[in-house]
C-alpha cells in the first residue's frame, strides 16, 4: 500500500506469508514491474526520464543505479503514481498502472527519499496512523504492527519518541511503515543514504530477509556501489535519463572485459597517448591515468617502459578487477563521482539534524 492512503473499496488485500509468496522467477508468470519506453518530461523540456524499458522479476532485488539527476526519483514516482509519465507503458504484476493505478497502488510499499516518519510520535503510533491509512483491518492492526516492528528489530524501542532513535533506526522504521500493508512489491528511495556503515548493514540485512522469507520483490534506487553489488540481483545502470546498462552485477563487471591499471603520476602527463597494444585510457586526470588491459599484472613492464620512455615518473601502480564504477564510466563516459551525491547525503543529514 502506498503511503497517504487509499479508499477502502479499492484497497487490495494482500497476503503476507511464506507459502503464498510468488516465487522468484517463476516461469510463466508476468513481470512484477514491466516498464516500456517510460518517459518523464518536466515543464516541457526536461527530460528527466527518457524511454526507459525494463522488467523486473517476481522476487528479484533489481537497483537503479546512478549519480544524482540520473532520473531514479523520477521512476519510483511514475511507478508509484506520485508522477504521471509523460509517455510509455507501465505494469506492475499484469496491471495497467495507467488504467487502474489505485488497484497497482494497492500492491506497493513505497520509503521516499526523505524521511517520512513522525518523530514526534512514537515508533507504534507512526505505523498505528499508517495502518489506518492504509486499512489494514482494525482486527489485524496491532498484530501486523508488532509483526513490523519485530522484523525490523524495533519492537524494543516500539514506545520511545521517534525523535530519540538513530538515523538508521529511522530509516528501518519507514521500511516497517511500508511493509505493514504486506505489500508484493516494495520500492525503496536511497534507502541508505545518510547512514553510518552499521546502520547501513543492518537495513541490508532487513531487506535481504523481506525477499527471502516473504518473497517480496524490491525495486531500490543508489548512487552507492558497493551497496548495489552486495544487495541487488540485477541493476539497471542510469545516466541522463536513460538506461546506459542492465544485468547482474556480476555480468556488468565481466563486459568491461580485462582489468584496470591504475597509474598515480610525478608530474601532469599532458595528455600522454598510450598505445592501443597496451590498453585503452578509460580515464585521465592530471597526475592520474586509467588504463583497461586484458591482462593487468602482465601489462605492467609494458606500460612502465612506456612511461620512462615518455620520461613521465610514475608514483604508484595498481591494478584491479572491474568494478560497477568501471561499469559506469564504460557507458555513461564518465565516473560515478562521490560528489555527485554529496547534494543528496547531506540533505538527507539535515534532516535527521533537524529532528534530534
Ligand atoms: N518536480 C520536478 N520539476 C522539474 N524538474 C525535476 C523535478 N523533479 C526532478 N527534476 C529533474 O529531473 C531530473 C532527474 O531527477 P531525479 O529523478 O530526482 O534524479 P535522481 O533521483 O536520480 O537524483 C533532474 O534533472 C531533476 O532536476
Ligand atoms: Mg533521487
Amino acid at each position: 500500500m502506498l503511503k497517504g492512503g487509499l479508499a477502502a473499496d479499492n484497497c487490495l488485500e494482500m497476503t503476507w506469508n511464506k507459502d503464498e509468496a510468488p516465487a522468484a522467477g517463476s516461469a510463466g508468470m508476468e513481470p512484477a514491474v514491466e516498464a516500456q519506453d517510460l518517459t518523464k518530461i518536466y515543464h516541457g523540456n526536461i527530460r528527466a526520464v527518457d524511454a526507459i524499458t525494463f522488467s523486473i522479476r517476481r522476487g528479484e532485488i533489481f537497483g537503479l543505479l546512478g549519480p544524482n539527476g540520473a532520473g531514479k526519483t523520477t521512476t519510483i514516482k511514475m511507478i508509484v503514481t506520485l508522477s504521471n509519465a509523460t509517455s510509455g507503458r507501465l505494469q506492475v504484476f499484469g496491471v495497467d498502472i495507467f488504467r487502474s493505478p489505485v488497484a497497482v497502488r494497492g500492491m506497493l510499499g513505497y520509503v521516499p527519499q526523505s524521511i517520512s516518519v513522525d518523530a514526534d510520535l512514537s515508533g507504534y503510533e507512526n505505523l498505528l496512523i499508517f495502518s489506518k491509512l492504509s486499512f489494514v483491518p482494525k482486527k489485524d492492526r496491532a498484530k501486523r504492527i508488532w509483526d513490523a516492528l519485530d522484523y525490523m528489530g524495533l519492537s524494543d524501542r516500539a514506545h520511545d519518541l521517534v525523535r530519540h532513535y538513530s538515523g538508521g533506526m529511522m530509516r528501518r522504521l519507514e521500511i516497517a511503515q511500508a511493509v505493514v500493508n504486506r505489500p508484493k512489491v516494495l520500492l525503496l528511495d536511497e534507502p541508505t543514504i545518510g547512514l553510518d556503515p552499521s546502520s547501513k548493514m543492518h537495513v541490508w540485512k532487513s531487506i535481504k530477509q523481506l525477499r527471502q522469507e516473504f518473497g517480496t520483490t524490491v525495486l531500490m534506487t543508489t548512487h552507492d556501489m558497493g551497496e548495489a553489488d552486495e544487495l541487488c540481483d540485477r541493476i539497471a545502470i542510469m545516466s541522463q535519463g536513460k538506461i546506459a546498462a542492465l544485468g547482474s552485477p556480476e555480468d556488468l563487471k565481466r563486459g568491461v572485459g580485462g582489468d584496470v591499471v591504475t597509474l598515480h603520476l610525478s608530474s601532469p602527463h599532458l595528455d600522454v597517448l598510450i598505445p592501443r597494444e597496451i590498453g585503452n585510457t578509460v580515464h585521465s586526470e592530471a597526475k592520474m591515468i586509467q588504463v583497461l588491459t586484458r591482462n593487468g599484472e602482465e601489462a605492467i613492464p609494458t606500460i612502465t617502459d612506456f612511461f620512462r620512455s615518455q620520461k613521465i615518473g610514475i608514483e604508484s601502480i595498481s591494478v584491479h578487477r572491474p568494478n560497477l564504477d568501471d561499469v559506469f564510466m564504460k557507458y555513461a563516459g564518465r565516473r560515478l563521482h562521490d560528489e555527485e551525491a554529496a547534494g543528496a547525503v547531506s540533505a538527507r543529514r539535515d534532516i535527521v539534524r533537524h529532528m534530534k
